[in-house]
């Protein structure tokens, strides 16, 4: 059995924790929260022992730091006076370099991760990224942890913003598509309700195509739009419009908000 101690049991902790117990039995878990009340809760909910800070981190092989980015800088100084040899530390934080855990833990094993909110329903896409000490059997346990939550993809540290752009705020984008069209929906004589439940279920019709069928995003959607038909139209005024730079131009501000958080991380 691998020790898996989460640190912070908060919305992401529940998710990893409820895709583990569907998907996993290979893992004895400990929680620990600042907020003892919290980890109690899941703890009774997912078979999970819920401990002090000192217990975990003596006792679990693998540490996932689930706690928001703001905290991660006392939680280091916490780690510190303990023995972390052959210890994995999993980093969930946004905008925290590889090289701020591998400084301030040398020699640390670390992975660092960009989930996205789809953990909530196991269908989350996650960017992985490998510290220099981690070994062939630390990273297996990494991918064991989130494909128990998705699926997963290891990029290198500098190309974490960019994950962070197309899948980590993507969800949102996927959200704010299927607002809209709910909305334009009810204009166009819907009811609010009838507008949001087609929006929504075709969202979902599209994500299950681009999931099962093996044609590219290009192929289905050209095989949806016959020329000078009611779906062409549409797709012509996005052209025009310029959807394209728009999306492009909304991604690298995301890729740029996450860059000035790495540079406020750092000071
Ligand atoms: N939710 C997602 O699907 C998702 C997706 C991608 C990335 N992430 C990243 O995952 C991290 C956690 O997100 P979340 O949504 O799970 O946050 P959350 O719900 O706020 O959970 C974090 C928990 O950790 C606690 N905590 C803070 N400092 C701690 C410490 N030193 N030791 C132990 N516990 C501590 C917090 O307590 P207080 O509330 O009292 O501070 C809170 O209960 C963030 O860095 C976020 O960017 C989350």
């Amino acid at each position: 059995m691998i020790k898996l101690g989460f640190i912070g049991t908060g919305n992401l902790a529940a998710s990893i924790l409820k895709g583990l117990q569907q998907n996993s039995k290979d893992f004895e878990i400990y929680l620990y929260d600042i907020l003892p009340e919290k980890a109690d809760l899941l703890a009774r909910q997912y078979k999970a022992r819920a401990c002090d800070f000192p217990e975990l981190v003596q006792t679990a092989d693998v540490f996932l730091l689930a706690v928001k980015p703001k905290d991660i800088k006392d939680l280091l100084q916490d780690l510190k006076v303990y023995k972390l040899g052959g210890k994995l530390i999993i980093t969930v934080a946004a905008g925290i370099g590889l090289s701020v855990y591998e400084q301030a833990l040398p020699g640390v094993a670390v992975v660092r991760v960009m989930p996205n909110t789809s953990c909530a329903v196991l269908q989350a896409v996650t960017g992985m990224v490998r510290g220099q000490a981690v070994t062939e059997q630390q990273a297996k346990i990494a991918e064991q942890i989130f494909s128990a939550v998705g699926k997963y993809l290891w990029v290198e540290d500098r190309q974490i913003n960019a994950v962070t752009a197309v899948s980590g705020s993507g969800p949102a984008y996927f959200y704010l598509f299927t607002e809209v069209m709910a909305q334009v929906g009810a204009k166009l004589g819907l009811s609010k309700e009838e507008a949001d439940f087609l929006a929504r279920e075709t969202l979902v019709g599209a994500g299950r195509m681009l999931a099962e069928d093996s044609r590219s995003p290009q192929e289905l959607r050209e095989a949806v739009t016959s020329p000078n038909g009611t779906t062409y139209e549409a797709l012509e005024v996005f052209r025009k419009q310029g959807l394209k730079e728009l999306v492009g131009q909304a991604m690298q501000a995301c890729l740029k908000r996450a860059e000035e958080m790495e540079g406020e991380y750092r000071g």
